[in-house]
């Protein structure tokens, strides 16, 4: 990274490199995902959402998604369209518990990457948000007490 360039824009923002190649591009998004499935593979609550035997077909549609995201090259819309993900995710019962699980594994994820800590911020308040946004079903076994105590308020 040594030979990045980075300029300002006329709002002062940086301009000329987007994050995906100040992280590192390609490589970081795979070691992130790949560690973040690895977490994935032992998770009693969110392994059986994932039909595949190795997961390499999700690990790669997740990278792509991500690196297009960060300013990478956009192979997962060539690839799947429109990512639509609150759609995509409807098929699964994406529940607090299957979030807080999913968020979990992204978190040591992150942390081993050992970004600067702006990096570290910028792409964990996204993920944090966007698994918030994902949430389609509020019943997990156990709430069902907790939510029912608010009727009539
Ligand atoms: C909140 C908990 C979440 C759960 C339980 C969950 C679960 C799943 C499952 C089971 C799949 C199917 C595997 C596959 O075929 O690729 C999937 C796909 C996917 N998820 Fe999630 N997900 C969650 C959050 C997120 C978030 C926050 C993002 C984005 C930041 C995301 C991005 C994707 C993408 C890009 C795909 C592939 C979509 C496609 O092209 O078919 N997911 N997710």
């Amino acid at each position: 990274m040594a030979d990045l360039t980075l300029r300002n824009g006329p709002g002062g923002e940086t301009v000329g490199a987007s994050f995906w190649e100040q992280v590192g591009g390609r490589a970081t998004f795979e070691r992130l995902v790949r560690r973040f499935y690895e977490g994935v593979r032992d998770d009693a609550l969110l392994r059986p959402m994932y039909p595949e035997e190795d997961l390499e077909g999700a690990i790669q549609r997740l990278t792509g998604f991500l690196e297009q995201y960060w300013g990478g090259p956009a192979t997962y819309s060539e690839q799947r369209g429109h990512p639509r993900l609150r759609m995509r995710h409807a098929a699964f019962p994406v529940g607090p518990a299957a979030r807080d699980r999913w968020l979990a594994h992204m978190r040591a994820a992150v942390d081993d990457l050992g970004l600067s800590p702006l990096h570290h911020a910028m792409l964990w308040d996204y993920l944090e948000r966007a698994a918030h946004a994902m949430v389609n079903r509020f019943d997990d076994p156990g709430l069902a007490d907790a939510s029912s105590s608010t009727d009539g308020e």
